[in-house]
């Protein structure tokens, strides 16, 4: 073929380039248009319910203000009802606070956690590992999710669990010997003292390895490597879940901060990856279950790529949710008198309570826990005031199934939605909680507290529950067993050696519930500085051990 004599190379280029150009821009046009069509095709299908006042990008910006984002779903629950919408950006989100569809939703077979991107699932898979893979959290309900789950679960078991005791009781004890050194005058604060605790809880009975966390809380965190990097990666997966377009902002130094405290954390799971493929840990650990989970895509026991992930995800999920949970409890505690009352009245009748008579309370045993029901009562009560798990859960319709339909036609979620059941506003709820704010440990004391007033059932004949601080269905935690375990033990032999007094830098409990907030999980902006004063002074280390 001729080359014409007047051909111009760089001109055919950019004129090509131009048209390329505006193709480009032609396709991504209709694609826009195409979103746009979706998100009001699918709130036409919802157009009739109560929904937040129209605005462009929805409430985004009330959502990134507002710390306690728990409260915020609890107050439209009550403006709006227990089904209404809202829309972020693009997605119509449906939120449900009514218990019986919210149970019918979280046990739906066709409602996963194949979610948009903007909810954030992707802070978490940064967090977790280097290539971002998603992990039992963060999985659609799949094969790979299965092998995980059932290996995760055996983990789990009583057997295993009760084989482990031991190394919880090593984890509060640890704890006490602290708080014993560290003395009553200058306060504590107790959230980070029971996020340490709750840390060396999962690396002992994880993975049968002392990760040093509460100790380090006395030498200035030196040894403490593992706890700093889960905790500067983990406030990173925080802060990139409230701000999707904070990775894009590369010129801030918090950002790469934030990235460098991230790779630091992956290199700590990394090291024990290792460490536990050199040495297995015992067969009860969840390490030794984790390692032999075979990759259904491959046949073959998961790779390191898939494990370290797994293992970040276990720390994620379980180390602040547990260490929350216990630094609450105890605020609760520190604010009622009768129950702290209760409290120790029971500790001393199983010989668990210092005394001057008996400065060393007996260690805590297995066959204890069951019998300390007024504390079970107390621990469940701050569970349901104070979910760690409150915002949680979303979930939407899989690809293929069509609209989902729930509580006899009443809700459909259309494809392309999601659903949104806080637990917060389902715990915190007057509908079906008396005096929902007080808290009031005797109501775990009758009978069926956990399930709705008048009995609702589901279609499979199960009495809908209005507690669920571990979630519902075959995605609900999978880790509470030990959580549960985890606050019993500690709680109790926090109380049988000390009492704590909030710090006056706290402020007024209305100040307190001012600081509460979420970011994966409920906390308090402050921390929880207390006192910590012995019962009978001083506890001596032999106390503890
Ligand atoms: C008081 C402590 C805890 C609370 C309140 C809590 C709460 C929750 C909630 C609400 C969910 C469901 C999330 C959803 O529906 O999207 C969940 C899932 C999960 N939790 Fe926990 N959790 C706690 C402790 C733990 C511990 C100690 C571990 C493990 C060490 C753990 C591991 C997990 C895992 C792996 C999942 C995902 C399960 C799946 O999707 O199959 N959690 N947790």
């Amino acid at each position: 073929m001729e080359v014409p004599a007047d051909f111009n190379l760089p001109y055919a280029l950019s004129d090509l380039t131009i048209k390329l150009f505006g193709v480009w821009i032609l396709v991504e046009l209709c694609h826009g248009l195409f979103i746009l069509y979706k998100c009001w095709r699918t709130g036409r299908k919802l157009r009739h319910l109560p929904s937040l006042p129209p605005s462009l990008l929805g409430p985004l910006d009330e959502i990134g203000k507002r710390n306690d984002r728990h409260r915020l779903y609890t107050e439209w629950a009550q403006k709006y009802g227990p089904v209404m919408t809202y829309r972020v950006l693009n997605t119509h989100v449906v939120m449900v606070t009514d218990p019986v569809i919210a149970a019918e939703a979280l046990r739906h077979k066709s409602l996963d956690k194949d979610l948009p991107k903007m909810f954030g699932n992707r802070a978490v898979d940064e967090f977790t590992g280097p290539n971002a893979h998603q992990t039992i959290l963060t999985l659609p309900t799949d094969e790979r999710w299965k092998a995980v789950r059932k290996a995760v679960a055996t983990a789990f078991s009583t057997t295993n669990m009760r084989a482990n005791f031991p190394g919880i009781r090593t984890a509060c004890s640890q704890l006490i010997e602290v708080l014993a050194e560290m003395g009553p005058n200058k306060p504590v604060d107790m959230d980070n003292a029971t996020c340490r605790e709750s840390l060396d809880v999962i690396g002992m009975v994880g993975f049968g390895r002392d990760l040093g966390a509460t100790r380090s809380l006395m030498d200035h965190d030196e040894p403490g490597q593992a706890i700093i990097a889960t905790q500067a990666a983990q406030h990173e997966a925080e802060l990139g879940l409230n701000d999707p377009l904070r990775r894009f902002k590369i010129w801030r130094r918090d950002v790469w901060a934030g990235k460098a405290a991230t790779k630091r954390f992956h290199k700590v799971i990394a090291r024990l990856l290792a460490d536990i493929r050199q040495k297995r840990p015992a067969e009860s650990t969840f390490a030794a279950h984790l390692l032999d989970i075979v990759d259904p895509r491959t046949g073959a026991t998961l790779t390191d790529e898939f494990l370290q992930p797994e293992i970040a995800l276990l720390f994620l999920a379980g180390f602040e949710t547990t260490g929350h949970t216990a630094s609450w409890t105890i605020y609760a505690i520190s604010q009622n008198a009768d129950v702290e009352a209760k409290v120790v009245d029971e500790l001393a009748s199983l010989g668990l309570l210092a005394t001057i008579e008996q400065p060393q309370p007996r260690p805590i045993e297995w066959d204890d826990l069951s019998k300390l029901v007024y504390l079970n009562a107390v621990i469940k009560e701050a569970m349901r005031k104070y979910p760690a798990g409150g915002v949680a859960s979303f979930r939407s319709p899989v690809k293929g199934a069509g609209d989902v339909v729930l509580g006899g036609g009443k809700v459909v979620i259309p494809q392309g939605a999601v659903i949104h059941t806080p637990i917060a506003a389902i715990q915190l709820s007057p509908a079906i909680w008396d005096e929902p704010e007080r808290f009031n440990p005797d109501r775990w004391l009758q009978n069926d507290a956990e399930y709705v007033p008048g009995g609702a059932k589901l279609a499979d004949g199960k009495v809908v529950k209005r507690f669920i601080p571990f979630g519902d269905g075959q995605r609900n935690c999978v880790g509470q067993t030990l959580a549960r375990l985890n606050l019993t033990t500690a709680i109790a032999q926090l109380y049988g050696s000390f009492t704590f007094r909030l710090a006056s830098e706290m402020g007024t409990p209305e100040e307190v519930k001012a600081a509460e907030a979420v970011n994966i999980t409920l906390s308090c902006s402050k921390g929880m500085k207390m006192h910590v004063i012995p019962r009978v002074a001083p506890v001596k280390k032999s106390a503890a051990a």
